[in-house]
């Protein structure tokens, strides 16, 4: 796990999966109505509506998408991020002032790299002696100034040194496949052979080439093709040496000669055909947060990313790791025109994240970069005779690519940024006015500051990672946004808490989300679920689409759904009315209780449970040992429990109790510290439960939160107090936690309440391609729901179509053993006139399809 922790906690809200840990089995549904008006029209759908969002994160490009198999070619992997120091294994950036806080930051990321040459090592056989070292000197290409410097004192053709790489956590390699080698080495009184070599863990060789090399000590070229003779699904590369003497090498490279579109430098092809198929209408590039760099020297640049791959020096992401730049801005491109997708390019607008340091180029430095982010339109689009088309030219594309859009920078807000936007924005419209240009926005919200200080922008792009049940909650959220005179561009959204490593709950929650995109498809006018590549070997940020490791991949439930949303957008949005009430008989909050705090020393006292009531439970009881601790420093004396230390989420636990229909009542007192109360309940495990905090965000609001193995979030509206919890006061705290809601009391009064969460949506719009009614359904139940499908202002075939994507758990999800077991499976079904029914699967996601 890397660094982005830091970066994680602070900016993700984390949550349980709500539905599929709290909705009880077998209760009695009133069936759904869901009524559709044909005559009525509604708004136009947007053809980009779905498109996709690449970072290099996760090593979804290096070690992912892009199919190098070795990794650190050039040896340039342990390299610091430029113009950063390295200080007890931490990078520190240039300590200026951030460009939000107005002050001095201290913001620092660990070091990831283990060794001077991560990836690579020496294995002598028998007598074979040598060492190996980083070298700086005579460099293949200033650019790449990093090579790997042999010693070999003693071999012969038995007594052999190895050089071997690891690969991206191994090779798959497979019977008959070729495989495109090229590497570069510099001999020193080294007369003899290499051989390349492909190799399985246990030595057997499956695919070998030697090479001559002579002793001029000069960089010579090899390129050769491996030809497999065996598969083997997790292979190490070797560069054998047979003689003494000394040799440097370099940009060590290996394709399969077989990549998407069977391009050179080109792309992994299992990846590569996941994309594809998703049919995006456009492709965002390169980040997220991979575009602001750790420092302004080291975000990426565009012009270091094209030509020649050996040439081309990297750029460290923020995720923590060097990438070769291999996907550069021409391969962006060119895989956008591959895929049919237009092409988004976000850039660095000098203005780091306000997560991070926040260094950034003053406003004296921003002429260049305005002319550096017309050199890129220029390159992508501009004639084949201009400056930067003309380069394009001679990489090999004539004709301009299918740039659409231009971001200005990734979540950055304020008016700082506003500023700097309008800047940009003039001087790319002035040349290239057929562009969309985007301004970012921080997570979760539209920033009104920076929108106020906005002259004009075409989009703006918010981001939206929510937690498992918050689609359901807040599945009216974008029906309340203000109308203006730019789109919306739901730029990362994800349901990535409390869903396991993207189950059932996950694609429940993420299609309602994109219900609730598409019913306001007057405003929101593009989107791209974040993030889309993951390689498990070294996850950065959870739940991401498609996850694959060095030989396998597949792509989650959530990719399924998103995958037949898109293929199924209708035209256009028709009046859908969806009647679908929650059963009120089943208690949906059943679980134990106990009290917490977060930074915060707190005690508590007169704990009562009443149910019907009867006093069930009471505090103070001496001797009973009712609460078990977790975490934390807590006591229980004189029918005090008092809680100690700072951290976050001591618990004490209510022992052996579980209750469904109640009211707790207790006093509450903090001593000090940060926030205040935070008082657990629906407790189904430590890790799985929901929770009222009372005084958070360093005691501002009160707020409803679940919790789940992978942290917390906020599920209610927060509420803000009145005024902060007060030190060495008693409070009284009460919840009424009745069967489908829940009230908190604080001094007699109520604080806020919380209810079980909706779990039937459903949307309808028409194709006018096949002229098709097109009805998207999501049930997040456990029952199969029978629904009345009301149909006024028209008539529909009654041979209609379903697709339905469902599994029998909320927690299910496609594994690398079975990567497809749950996805789309179509249908034909009856329409019986207007008044219809249909029985929607338990946990699914469906479509039906109708001949107008
Ligand atoms: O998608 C992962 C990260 O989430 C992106 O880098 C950033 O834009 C967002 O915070």
């Amino acid at each position: 796990m890397h660094h982005s922790l830091l970066h994680r906690t602070s900016k993700m809200p984390l949550l349980l999966a709500l539905f599929s840990l709290l909705s009880p089995i077998g209760f009695a549904q009133v069936n759904p109505k869901i009524t559709i008006d044909l005559k009525s029209k509604g708004a136009q759908i947007s053809e980009d509506l779905h498109g996709i969002f690449f970072e290099e994160i996760s090593h979804g490009g290096e070690g992912g998408l892009y199919a190098e198999l070795i990794q650190n070619r050039s040896f340039e992997e342990s390299r610091i991020p430029e113009g950063c120091v390295l200080d007890s294994g931490w990078i520190i950036p240039p300590r200026t002032e951030h460009f939000g806080a107005h002050r001095v930051v201290d913001w620092k990321m660990p070091f990831e790299a283990k060794s001077d040459y991560p990836a690579w090592s020496m294995t002598s056989v028998g007598n074979a002696k040598a060492n190996i070292s980083l070298d700086l000197q005579n460099p293949l290409h200033v650019e790449t100034p990093r090579s790997l410097k042999i010693d070999i004192v003693n071999a012969d053709a038995s007594n052999v040194v190895k050089i071997v790489n690891d690969g991206y956590w191994g090779i798959k390699v497979d019977q008959h496949a070729t495989y495109r080698l090229t590497f570069y080495a510099r001999p020193q009184g080294y007369r003899g052979d290499v051989t390349a070599r492909l190799v399985s863990i246990d030595g057997q060789v499956l695919a070998e080439q030697k090479f001559h090399i002579r002793d001029v000590n000069e960089w010579q070229n090899f390129n050769g093709i491996l030809k497999a003779k065996t598969s083997h699904q997790k292979a190490k590369f070797e560069l054998v040496f047979s003689s003494v003497g000394k040799v440097w090498i370099d940009f060590v490279s290996l394709f399969p000669t077989k990549t998407f579109k069977d391009r050179a430098n080109g792309m992994r092809l299992d990846l590569a055909n996941y994309l594809a198929e998703l049919k995006p209408a456009f492709l965002r590039w390169p980040g997220g947060c991979f575009v602001e760099g750790i420092s302004v020297e080291s975000a990426p640049n565009w012009k270091r990313s094209l030509g020649p791959v050996e040439k081309r020096s990297g750029t460290y992401s923020p995720w923590g790791y060097w990438s070769t730049d291999g996907i550069g801005y021409h391969e962006f491109l060119q895989f956008c025109e591959d895929i049919n997708a237009k092409a988004m390019y976000v850039f660095n607008c000098g203005i780091a994240c306000e997560m991070r340091s926040g260094v950034h180029v003053k406003d004296d430095g921003v002429p260049a970069i305005i002319a550096d982010v017309l050199d890129a339109i220029e390159y992508a689009i501009g004639p084949k005779d201009s400056k930067w088309g003309s380069v394009r030219a001679a990489n090999g594309h004539p004709d301009p690519f299918p740039l659409k859009y231009i971001e200005v920078g990734n979540e950055q807000v304020g008016v700082e940024y506003a500023k700097r936007f309008n800047v940009f924005y003039k001087a790319i419209k002035e040349r290239y006015p057929q562009l969309e240009i985007l301004a970012a926005m921080g997570i979760a919200h539209l920033n009104q500051p920076t929108i106020k200080a906005i002259d004009k922008m075409d989009f703006a792009d918010e981001h939206a990672y929510k937690a498992a049940g918050w689609a359901m909650n807040y599945h009216d959220w974008y029906d309340k946004y203000e109308r203006n005179d730019w789109k919306l561009y739901v730029g990362e959204y994800a349901c990535n808490a409390g869903v396991g490593n993207g189950n059932m709950t996950a694609a429940l929650n993420d299609a309602t989300f994109i219900l609730g995109m598409e019913r306001n498809s007057d405003m929101i006018k593009m989107s791209s679920y974040a993030p889309l590549l993951e390689n498990v070997n070294d996850t950065d940020w959870p739940v991401n689409l498609i996850r694959f490791d060095n030989a396998r991949s597949f792509g989650r439930i959530s990719y399924y759904a998103i995958k037949m949303l898109n293929e199924n957008k209708a035209s256009y949005n028709l009046s859908t009315t969806v009647d679908a009430p929650v059963t009120k008989d089943i208690p949906f909050f059943t679980g134990g209780i106990a009290l917490s705090t977060w930074d915060t020393q707190a005690e508590f006292r007169d704990v009562e449970i009443i149910e019907n009531g009867k006093v069930v439970f009471q505090s103070g009881n001496a001797g009973n040992n009712d609460w078990h601790f977790v975490g934390g420093k807590w006591s229980e004396e004189n029918g005090v429990i008092a809680q100690r230390t700072e951290g976050a989420w001591p618990m004490a636990m209510l022992q052996r109790k579980t209750f469904s229909n109640y009211t707790l009542k207790l006093k509450a007192r903090k001593i000090s510290g940060y926030n205040a109360f935070m008082i657990p309940f629906a407790i189904k495990d430590n890790d799985n439960y929901l929770r009222v905090h009372i005084g958070a965000w360093v005691n501002k609001i009160a707020a409803f939160e679940s919790v789940s193995k992978g942290g917390d979030a906020i599920v209610s509206q927060p509420v803000r107090l009145e005024n902060p919890i007060e030190i060495n006061r008693w409070y009284d705290v009460e919840l009424r936690v009745a069967n489908t809601s829940v009230e908190c009391f604080l001094d007699g009064k109520l604080l806020m309440r919380y209810e079980k969460p909706r779990d039937f949506f459903a949307i309808a719009g028409v194709d006018e391609q096949s002229n098709e009614v097109v009805v998207k359904v999501v049930n997040a139940s456990a029952q199969s729901r029978k629904v009345d499908l009301v149909l006024s202002g028209g008539t529909v075939n009654h041979k209609a179509k379903a697709i339905t994507l469902s599994s029998p758990s909320a927690d299910d999800e496609n594994t690398f053993e079975r990567p497809t077991q749950f996805i789309p499976v179509s249908e034909s079904f009856d329409v019986k006139g207007q008044k219809s029914q249909y029985d929607f699967k338990p946990w699914s996601i469906t479509i039906l399809r109708m001949k107008k």
